[in-house]
């Protein structure tokens, strides 16, 4: 149980949801260390996530990352840690496991409480993350509520209303593809590599938006929806069509424009329906999280359409909008100051499937 005399709380946070080993120590809401072990190069002869390679590495470089991440955050042994944050959910089931047995047994031998954390609540909630010195990554003075999270991942594709902190509902979200799995499956169509959001943001860098005309599917549904199949499927016939009447030669020399294109298609199908529930729903902020939020194009034009419509608008610092652990040690000591920590630890398994509407759940 927290204490309600000690005001300082250190939180560790782990996530092993996909392919990334993170873990963070916080102090407070305050970051101390941010430690991140990528397997991308695991993966990428997959060209996608291995699940069971996933676990193999998450397993063998769990502890090392611990005691990384103790080390940098000054906190240096686990007996002064008050909290463990841990994902137990969405994600890939044996990447989750690693994480979730990590935090049992630690728990268990020293004696410290859990937190079980819905890894969308953590992309939800990354903008209000501070530094060592208290200062906001994202210049958030305040949150203000209700607000509206947009969670745009590799997964995910989400508008969420927060009521308020810890109360979520879906408002919007993708009936198909998300937002970076558009982005990561038509950059393997134009030969990008994996993973291929950031690639192709950054060949985006040197095109025209306006060179190829790309559909918007359900730009004109009344609803908060999104669908990226029908742009995945239009890319597809298009670049086999190109590549076949330029050549490889010419063909390489289009592709800044196409992912221009592309870039653009998947930030205006995003832009209209936010700005659409922005403005029926009258949220006091929008923050938002997940990789795809690193996206440049996407940031400078919802800073100008929230501009317009006079609501402000928040991006977290591009460390913390792809996957992190501190983001999760962010939600569990929230969690903490009210008492949710998980009753019976050595019960506690993943849950892949759950939203970030289960992330009241009593656990
Ligand atoms: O949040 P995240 O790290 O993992 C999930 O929880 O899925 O998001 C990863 C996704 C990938 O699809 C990746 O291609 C995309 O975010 N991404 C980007 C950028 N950086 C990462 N997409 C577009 N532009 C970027 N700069
Ligand atoms: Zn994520």
């Amino acid at each position: 149980m927290p204490s309600k005399s000690k005001k300082v709380i250190y939180t560790l946070g782990i996530d092993t949801s996909c392919d990334d080993t993170a873990v963070a120590v916080l102090k407070n809401d305050r970051v101390l260390a941010n430690v991140v072990s990528s397997q991308v190069d695991t993966h990428r002869e997959w060209g996608g996530v291995v699940p069971r390679l996933a676990r193999r590495e998450h397993e063998k470089m769990i502890d090392g990352c611990i005691a990384l991440a103790l080390r940098r955050s000054g906190v240096k042994y686990i007996e002064n840690i008050d909290v463990i944050a841990v994902t137990y959910g969405p994600g890939l089931a044996p990447a989750l496991e690693v994480g979730v047995r990590k935090a049992r047994e630690m728990s268990m031998e020293y004696m410290i409480p859990v937190v079980a954390v819905n890894h969308m609540e953590g992309h939800a909630l990354s903008t209000l993350l501070k530094n060592s010195r208290g200062v906001n990554f994202s210049k958030l003075a305040k949150p203000q509520f209700p607000a509206i999270a947009v969670l745009v991942s590799g997964g995910h594709t989400e508008i969420v209303w927060i009521e308020e902190l810890g109360k979520y509902e879906i408002i919007g979200q993708t009936l198909d593809d998300a937002a970076g799995e558009a982005f990561d499956k038509i950059a393997r169509m134009l030969d990008l590599g994996y993973p291929g959001g950031p690639v192709l943001a950054r060949m985006a860098e040197d095109g025209d938006p306006n060179s190829y005309p790309l559909p918007r599917p359900m730009k004109d549904s009344q609803d908060y929806h999104f669908s990226f199949s029908g742009l995945k499927t239009a890319c597809l016939y298009n670049t086999n069509d190109l590549k076949k009447a330029l050549g490889p030669k010419k063909f390489s020399k289009i592709v800044p424009d196409y992912c221009a294109s592309v870039q653009e298609a998947i930030v205006d199908s995003l832009l209209g329906k936010v700005s659409r529930a922005v403005k029926k729903k009258k949220p006091k902020m929008v923050m938002f999280g997940g990789g795809v939020s690193a996206n440049n194009r996407l940031r400078s034009k919802f800073r100008r359409e929230m501009k317009k419509q006079n609501i402000p608008v928040y991006f977290p610092d591009k460390k913390f909008a792809t996957d992190n652990a501190s983001m999760i040690a962010l939600v569990g000591y929230y969690k903490f100051l009210r008492a949710e920590t998980v009753e019976c630890v050595s019960k506690l398994e993943r849950d892949p499937s759950i939203t970030i509407e289960h992330a009241l759940k009593k656990l």
